[in-house]
């Protein structure tokens, strides 16, 4: 008998197709005579109900169907007489393939919350939410390479082991083996030269100079691999393993990159729109229920949908830091005080609070912030005439912040020495980085897009571990 996933079933098949289907069992319900199985294989959303009577299944074969069991049924597709679905099944043989014992299940059919289903992430693909959000982290991912591959990028592999860390801020995980009851040292140092690759070296915090090396022969590129940061910040948007998408392109100013970065979350929120409906308008109405259990002026303005459609029609609004520090200032997040920070004045790195005031509040839509101070950035970015800023943006997002980080990269020999100096970078470990300015040194630009914070902006999920199949974050490495 022809095997059929569920999607496929519910979109074509017609009453009278004998057909069988293998997936796990959400509920049943029912009389002792007659069951009621919800059926779903993760192909849709939409589960496929079983009807099981005695006649043809045996009693001893219904008692081992539970929740969470898998079980492959053999049937007829027949009109559904309930209303919410087509088409159902009508059993004429089932095999249970793996019980699932009812009191040791986890999984209950009933409403879980977030935190409980972190802690069996191993069982949560098989909710509703969570199956939802990795139909649509897949389409991101396809997204991204059908946008850059239609467009002429080439993907390149960058290391994930490095001996660099790309963003000088010393998060970085170490990698090694030694033994760490018993590390060779000289001189009261640990000597890295003994260890594996006779040399310190780390997991990447980003792929960007390496991405550099291939954009100055191959034009375009793009990496998208993952990326380590022991930053110790327990918050919604942070992860200490997270995937980046990184683009570099040759002759880019950073009108151009920022021209890009629009274009890609554009194009790859559209492409959720286009090809996620089903997933969008159930996760739709799961925000909806929990913004009703907010205060009314917390509640988000727009919907999911409403606000993916915004994002993907609207022009994103681009102003300078110095902008953007003058609008702060004179603006009052609430009735009571001004920002406390901007006592500190121009200069200081903006806060979450600042960047979502400026998205959220002022302007309500995406912006672009340019042309930082040089001391809040890192060393390869481009300097301003003015000597004090650098060609930086970063992209806001409502309800997430930062999504995209990149510059115009500097290109100048002498310059980018010099800020590597004024900033401590050591020159000798990335001779090959400065190599590039010496041979046929070009202008260009990329970015970082911080992908599982696209998930979340995609999704609506409010905590970044809940878009990632299994979150690492400080003191949590389980599964
Ligand atoms: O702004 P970041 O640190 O930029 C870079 O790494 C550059 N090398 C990128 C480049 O120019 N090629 O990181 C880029 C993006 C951020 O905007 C954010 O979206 C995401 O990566 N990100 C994180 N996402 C989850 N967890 C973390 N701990 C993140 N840190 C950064
Ligand atoms: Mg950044």
């Amino acid at each position: 008998m022809k095997r059929t996933e569920i999607k496929q079933l519910l979109d074509f098949a017609k009453a009278g197709e004998k057909v069988e289907v293998r997936a796990w069992v959400r509920t049943k319900r029912g009389s002792k005579n007659v069951s009621f199985i919800a059926l779903n294989d993760g192909s849709t959303l939409r589960n496929l109900q079983l009807v099981a009577d005695l006649e043809k299944v045996e009693e001893s074969v219904l008692q081992r169907i539970n929740t969470g069991a898998c079980i492959a049924a053999q049937g007829e597709i027949v009109e559904s007489q309930g209303s919410g679905q087509t088409v159902e099944l009508q059993a004429t043989s089932i095999e249970v393939l793996g019980e699932a014992h009812p009191d040791h299940y986890p999984l209950q059919p009933k409403k879980h919350s977030l935190e409980f289903l972190r802690e069996i992430a191993h069982l949560r693909f098989r909710t509703n939410t969570f199956s939802a959000i990795n139909r649509i982290r897949h389409q991101l991912i396809f997204g991204v390479h059908e946008y850059f591959h239609s467009r002429g990028f080439l993907n390149v592999h960058t290391p994930i082991i490095t001996a660099s860390d790309a963003e000088g801020a010393g998060e970085a995980f170490k990698v090694t083996n030694f033994d760490l009851n018993n590390v060779p040292k000289a001189e009261g140092e640990v000597d890295f030269s003994q260890d594996f690759f006779g040399k310190e070296t780390n997991l990447t915090v980003s792929g960007q100079l390496e991405a550099e090396l291939a954009a100055m022969a191959m034009g375009k590129v793009y990496t998208f691999g993952p990326t380590f940061r022991a930053e110790n910040s327990n918050t919604s948007r942070h992860l200490a393993e997270f995937w980046m998408i990184e683009p570099e392109v040759a002759f880019a100013d950073l009108e151009e990159n920022m021209d890009l970065s629009e274009d890609l979350l554009k194009s790859l929120v559209r492409a959720v729109l286009d090809n996620c409906m089903e997933d969008l308008e159930f996760l739709d109405k799961r925000l909806a229920d929990e913004e009703k259990n907010k205060k009314a002026e917390e509640r988000s303005p727009m919907g999911l949908i409403e606000k993916l459609k915004f994002v993907a029609d609207n022009e994103f609004v681009r102003i300078s830091y110095t902008e953007a520090i003058e609008i702060l200032r004179n603006s009052k997040p609430n009735k009571k005080k001004k920002f406390d920070y901007l006592i500190e004045g121009w200069g200081a790195d903006l806060q979450s609070e600042h960047e979502r005031y400026l998205v959220e509040k002022h302007f309500k839509k995406p912006v672009i912030l340019y042309d930082y101070p040089k001391d809040i950035k890192a060393f390869y970015m481009r300097l301003n005439e003015d000597d004090k800023t650098v060609r930086a943006m970063d992209v806001l997002f409502p309800g997430i912040g930062e999504i995209v980080g990149g510059s115009q990269r500097e290109e100048r020999l002498e310059k980018l020495e010099k800020r590597m100096d004024e900033m401590g970078v050591p020159k000798e470990e990335v001779w090959w980085y400065l190599d590039l300015r010496k041979f046929g040194t070009a202008p260009h630009s990329g970015f970082g897009l911080g992908f599982e914070r696209l998930v979340q902006f995609t999704t609506g999920m409010g905590n970044i571990r809940d878009v990632i199949p299994f979150p690492r974050t400080p003191k949590n490495a389980e599964f």
